[in-house]
């Protein structure tokens, strides 16, 4: 099967950014990144955004922004948390879930990382939203990454399936 865009989802720090980069560079595709592109066009942050104009209005422009985006192909899409729980994700996307455990998210996580993610201002409120989100996370995703490890450890498995499985 041969898939229009990949699209990276997971929930928040597990790493979605940091490996859709180099796997874009290593297959040679251009990388997208929902909330960069967002942060981008609204000229103001994730945070201002939630704040200012609320969480609604901040689901609106990433289910704008994804079905701008996969009108495009062979691209990386790397999502906000959020994203696969509210919006759609086009039919001819190979959905790569990077997966890993709340603990680990927790020790990656700095402070100042934390406080970019309005929804991550509590420790019990995202270990919460986390346990709900990850059936969701699960049921979409056509191919799982163990996040848990370093990215070095696990690229090779997801770009050997991509290149094996002719995916883009
Ligand atoms: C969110 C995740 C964030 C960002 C926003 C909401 C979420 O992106 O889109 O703060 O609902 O999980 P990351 O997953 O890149 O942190």
């Amino acid at each position: 099967m041969v898939y229009d865009n990949i699209v990276l989802i997971g929930f928040m720090g597990c790493g979605k950014t940091s490996v859709g980069k180099i796997l874009a560079r290593q297959i040679n595709k251009n990388f997208k990144d929902i909330d960069q592109i967002i942060e981008k066009e609204q000229g103001s942050s994730v945070a201002e955004i939630f704040l200012s104009k609320g969480e609604e209005y901040f689901r609106s422009l990433e289910q704008k922004c994804i079905n701008d985006l996969t009108k495009n192909t062979g691209q990386i899409i790397s999502t906000g948390g959020g994203l696969p729980i509210y919006s759609s994700i086009a039919e001819k996307s190979l959905i790569v879930y990077v997966e890993t455990e709340f603990d680990v998210i927790l020790n990656r996580l700095s402070a100042k990382e934390r406080n970019k993610r309005p929804l991550f201002n509590d420790e019990p409120s995202a270990r919460a939203l986390f346990n709900e989100r990850i059936g969701v996370y699960k049921d979409l995703s056509h191919f799982s990454i163990d996040a848990t490890q370093s990215i070095q450890t696990y690229l090779h498995v997801l770009v050997d399936y991509i290149l094996d499985q002719r995916i883009l």
